[in-house]
């Protein structure tokens, strides 16, 4: 085993470590991969068996001619070949066992630490890259004890054999095994430039999982811009370095076995060489020293397989680096909340001096903004696009953490909350919908605990305005919606979320409300299903719509990160400029076309002038 190991030790003393930690996980399956070495023994001594069987079966049946043997001869035969194919089942099938249970476990060990990870990872990873970590690199650790228990069986026939030379004829044993440390130098060669290419393949197999899964998921621009055929260009490039790399690892890889032969020619010239000396000088016997040569010639079969499980090895450290890359890396934290379970009715929200900067910008997303928000209240926030609304927002269940400052939820610092107790008192609908491969039902109750039932599900529904088209679907509350399921429309799919997050009923509500995604009578259901969600709950609203803003019992107008002003619609309209461009330039057109179905049917030409507070009531 220590030789296995002691070719890598050149490259790199880490790679030791790399492979220990491989192996780590083979541990579990000990008794597996005795079984599967077992079996190896079997088969190996069964070999040996039918090619002793060559002696009887020549001696006792073609020169003796012994009836009996001719009997137990064939029936040995078969059964030496029974029991070794048996063996090799065994060996393969345990070896396959644990190679495949290990791979599943780093698959979920992988994908349950990439999960926890805080979102910030994923605004900066490329979602292609993690699934070709996920599926493709972890593939390679499957293969390394199993090649490195197949390199120890070949080093032990090796060993064996060089005991045979060594027994026949040690001089010229000394010359055959000279060449050996010759051949170990290409063998730790090969396998670092084998592992260099396997390091490259994974990331630009990733790179290609990259462009994938973006323009798949951005096909509807693609489509749009009718860029079909850059993309299947962009593509071809990534595809066409891709195979350039693994051909540069196949060439690399099929130039080592012949240069592994010509040396082991140059061993066996060498020996012919002095041998033929020898036999010349009658110092030995042709036959003692054909002998030797066969067994010289034996070694040959496993330098070479010796030489190709390195080159597995070596694929699987390469892939183990990447993976493991991820597994450690220290900086890659996954979230972390606190142990006091948040299980007390929402009281108030305060927001002390709060700070926020993005990991990749240098301004500050939210610049010390302080509020009191307290159970029932009811806060629209505006402001101009980049203002910092939705930041403010992502931070109340710590989708980001503050470097400054503190959210303080009933008095506690919201980082003292478990995680998943905070984030199931707070309640986020957003214009961006998302449904889950799963049926109407399923993706309504999503993340709750437990089987609930039926009228619970169709209440929520209800009031979400949603039960009545859901019953139109061709399986009701059971048709599949999602990627593969059945799709529907965008104000469809915000009352589904709107159910979601009546049936979560969770005390504190923030919404993200839609701008301009839906047509007007779309709009007014999935209001009317909004008020429904509000009712009862303390609501944070990023507001868009003139009803929202007229019906909060504050409004909040933030600006460059800061919260610039505070109050109530007139009051604001009043005092506060940026309050008054916001309203004309978004709100404005809500209150003339109202304006204009109710009281006076000019009023749409209004434009961007200023319409008075309270236009609507
Ligand atoms: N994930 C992110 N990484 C880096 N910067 C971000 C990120 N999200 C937002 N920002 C930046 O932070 C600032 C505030 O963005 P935010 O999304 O909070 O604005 P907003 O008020 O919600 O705007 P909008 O009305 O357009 O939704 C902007 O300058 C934006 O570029
Ligand atoms: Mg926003």
């Amino acid at each position: 085993m220590a030789n296995a190991t002691k070719t890598d030790q050149p490259t790199q003393g880490q790679s030791i470590h790399l492979l220990k930690r491989c192996l780590k996980y083979f541990r579990p399956y000990k008794g597996q991969i005795l079984l599967s070495m077992l079996a190896m023994g079997v088969v190996s001594l069964s070999t040996a068996g039918s090619a002793w069987l060559v002696k009887p079966a020549l001696d006792e049946i073609f020169i003796n001619k012994d009836e009996q043997a001719l009997l137990y001869v064939p029936l040995l035969f078969f059964v030496l070949t029974l029991v070794k194919g048996a063996g090799r089942y065994v060996q393969n099938y345990f070896m396959q066992y644990s190679g495949l249970r290990v791979l599943e476990k780093l698959r979920s060990e992988l994908y349950d630490k990439i999960i926890f990870l805080p979102l910030q990872f994923y605004e900066e990873s490329q979602v292609g890259m993690l699934m070709s970590r996920i599926i493709n690199d972890v593939t390679m650790i499957r293969n390394s004890l199993p090649s490195i228990v197949m390199m120890v069986r070949q080093l032990l026939t090796m060993l064996g054999l060089v005991g045979v030379v060594f027994y026949q004829n040690p001089r010229l044993a000394v010359w055959a095994v000279l060449v050996l440390p010759a051949a170990l130098y290409p063998l730790v060669w090969f396998g670092r430039k084998l592992r260099k290419y396997g390091r490259r393949n994974q990331s630009k197999l990733a790179d290609i999982s990259v462009v994938l899964q973006e323009v798949f998921s951005g096909i509807r621009v693609v489509k749009a811009f009718a860029t079909e055929r850059h993309e299947a260009r962009r593509f071809d490039d990534e595809n066409e370095r891709l195979a350039r790399l693994y051909l540069k690892q196949a060439s690399v890889s099929e130039l080592s076995s012949p240069v592994m032969e010509l040396i082991g020619a140059v061993g066996i010239g060498l020996v012919i060489w002095f041998g033929g000396h020898e036999v010349i000088a009658g110092e030995t016997t042709a036959g003692t020293f054909f002998s030797f040569v066969a067994a010289l010639a034996m070694m040959y079969d496993p330098v070479k397989s010796l030489n190709s499980y390195n080159m597995d090895v070596q694929r699987a450290l390469a892939g183990a680096e990447r993976v493991f890359e991820i597994l450690d890396a220290p900086e890659l934290v996954v979230e972390q909340g606190g142990d006091t379970p948040f299980d007390e009715p929402f009281r108030e929200l305060r927001f002390e001096g709060v700070t926020f900067t993005y990991g990749s910008k240098t301004a500050p997303a939210l610049d010390n903004v302080s509020l009191t928000v307290r159970a029932g209240e009811r806060v629209a926030i505006v402001g101009p696009s980049g203002a910092g609304k939705s930041t403010f927002v992502n931070l109340i269940p710590r989708f980001y953490e503050p470097q400054q400052g503190a959210i303080v939820l009933n008095g506690r610092p919201v980082a003292d909350y478990t995680l998943d107790t905070l984030r199931r008192n707070v309640s986020m609908v957003s214009q961006d919908t998302f449904l889950f491969n799963l049926p109407v039902r399923d993706n309504i109750t999503y993340g709750l605990p437990g089987p609930i039932d039926e009228d619970t599900v169709r209440a929520a529904a209800t009031s979400a305005y949603a039960d009545e088209f859901i019953r139109e679907l061709p399986e009701g509350y059971d048709t599949v919606l999602g990627e593969r399921g059945v799709k529907l429309s965008g104000g469809q799919k915000q009352r589904l979320t709107i159910a979601r997050a009546i049936m979560k009923d969770a005390p504190l509500l923030i919404l993200d409300e839609a701008t301009s995604a839906l047509d007007s009578e779309a709009e007014r259901i999935v209001q009317k299903a909004l008020d429904n969600l509000m009712e009862n709950r303390t609501s944070i609203v990023i507001a868009h719509r003139l009803s929202t803003i007229l019906s909060a019992d504050r409004i909040l107008v933030m600006e460059q990160g800061r919260i610039v002003d505070a109050g109530r619609h007139e009051e604001l309209l009043g005092r506060c400029t940026l309050y008054a461009r916001l309203y004309a330039m978004q709100f404005a057109t809500d209150a003339a076309t109202d304006v204009a179905a109710s009281v006076n049917p000019d009023g749409a030409e209004q434009g961007a002038a200023i319409p008075p507070a309270g236009a609507t009531a």
